[in-house]
């Protein structure tokens, strides 16, 4: 049976063709997912035509998402796809940071190694392909600054126009330079991520323009690939826990469906659990979770220097929040201290990672130190965006001028000043010993 369309709301289900543009169920407003059947060929026979797939040179067998495209809803659409070769990110043991985090051993999956420098680029290929499939011209999205820089990557490259909306001064110069760049029409809002998104579901609507957030369930299918790799270069043996920073809260989202459809397909035999953490300014999920799970109360001002995560209103928790209970998981959050010195000890593995991705080894120290993790769990954290996305974070972290949004200074605790020398060999020298 082809993919369809099916609605979030387990009291509609409503179903819809695979190619009609919608973002919500036109029945009850709820969210929409893609449904899939269960791929023809069996589990084993897969496993190995994907791994067979990683020394062709065929470019979707290139790509870390559409090596795995039994497992998305593009059955008859692969002419459309758009691919920079995303994906294919590595799997990096991280003895300093184990120990960091309270656990013999740890491992990220470091997804700033795709094409922008963020796993935003394993869901913007297939929303760039829906794109094409649905033969839109204009894509847009509003973004705390990743998912337009890969937006407008991937429309440029397929010859769509990029129409990014952004909050006017927070957002990275990094992850903006990277939307001027690629050739995103780029509109600076003097308003919030959770407000502008209202903004442009209006406008998207009214001018036809393809809409490229996360409420898109194509950017989820695509990041459902960065599961199906995890399990591939862990040879389909799912560690005990995955931990994953949260904002809108797609990702968790796309990871808990992909765990899921690996399971029901007979790919893995059991669910990992999944560990969500937000920054303190910012956690109305981690609130939720901690609650009576009776209400969702957004965040109205949410603050934070992460700002890749720094969203009070996220549209997919009530889908994340089926995936955390479905892996019987946990929310966390963690505070500007925690994330900035996490950050560093990355960076000491000789990894590195930006602030939002930080949140997650921040979060491991915590529940290990509260004991929900063991010191002995198999835990594999995803770094969501490469080091080189916010600098200026950086400096003032090692120069001790780094200050949380109210103010308060943040402790350089592993701070790593350069220093200034005459040229001048024997002074050097001397204070080189
Ligand atoms: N980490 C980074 C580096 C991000 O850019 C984001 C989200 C997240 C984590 C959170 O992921 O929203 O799926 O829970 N960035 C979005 C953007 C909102 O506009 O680039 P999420």
């Amino acid at each position: 049976m082809p993919s369809e369309l099916i609605c979030f709301e387990p009291a509609c289900r409503a179903r819809y063709a695979i190619t009609e543009v919608l973002y919500n169920c036109p029945k009850c407003g709820g969210l929409l997912e893609a449904a899939l059947s269960p791929p023809e060929q069996d589990p084993v026979a897969l496993k190995r035509l994907f791994r067979a797939r990683r020394m062709c040179n065929f470019p979707l067998d290139q790509s870390g998402v559409w090596r795995y495209r039994e497992l998305l809803p593009f059955e008859d659409a692969l002419d459309y796809v758009v691919t920079l070769r995303e994906g294919n990110t590595p799997l990096l043991e991280a003895p300093k940071a184990a120990e960091y985090g309270g656990l013999k051993k740890l491992a990220f999956k470091h997804q700033g190694f795709n094409p922008t420098g963020s796993f935003k680029d394993n869901g913007m290929t297939c929303g760039a392909t829906q794109a094409m499939r649905l033969k839109m011209k204009r894509v847009a999205c509003v973004s705390t600054g990743n998912t337009s820089a890969s937006m407008a990557a991937y429309a440029s490259a397929a010859g769509l126009q990029p129409i990014i909306f952004i909050p006017h001064g927070n957002i990275s110069y990094g992850k903006l330079a990277q939307a001027l760049e690629y050739g995103a029409r780029t509109l600076q809002v003097e308003a919030n991520f959770d407000q502008i998104l209202a903004l442009v579901r209006v406008l998207a609507e009214k001018l036809g323009i393809y809409l490229l957030n996360s409420i898109n369930p194509f950017r989820i299918e695509g990041q459902k690939s960065i599961m199906f790799e995890l399990m591939d270069q862990r040879d389909w043996n799912p560690p005990d826990w995955i931990v994953l920073p949260g904002g809108n809260l797609g990702n968790v989202s796309a990871f808990g469906k992909a765990l899921r459809e690996l399971k029901e397909f007979g790919f893995i035999g059991r669910l990992p659990r999944l560990a969500v953490i937000q920054a303190e300014g910012a956690s109305p999920f981690a609130d939720f979770a901690a609650s009576d799970h009776t209400r969702f109360v957004p965040v109205p001002n949410p603050e934070t220097l992460a700002t890749a995560i720094r969203i009070g209103d996220p549209v997919s928790w009530p889908k994340a929040w089926r995936e955390v209970s479905a892996s019987n998981g946990v929310a966390a959050k963690v505070s500007e201290q925690e994330i900035a010195d996490a950050k560093a000890i990355i960076g000491l593995c000789g990894i590195g990672c930006e602030p939002a991705s930080a949140a997650t080894l921040a979060g491991i120290r915590k529940l290990t130190a509260e004991g929900v993790l063991d010191r002995d769990a198999d835990v594999v954290a995803v770094l969501t965006g490469h080091l080189l996305k916010d600098p200026d974070y950086i400096y003032r972290y090692h120069t001790g001028q780094l200050a949380a949004p109210g103010g308060a200074p943040i402790r350089s605790t592993y701070g790593n000043r350069p220093e200034v020398v005459p040229n001048d060999p024997e002074r050097i020298a001397a204070l080189l010993g």
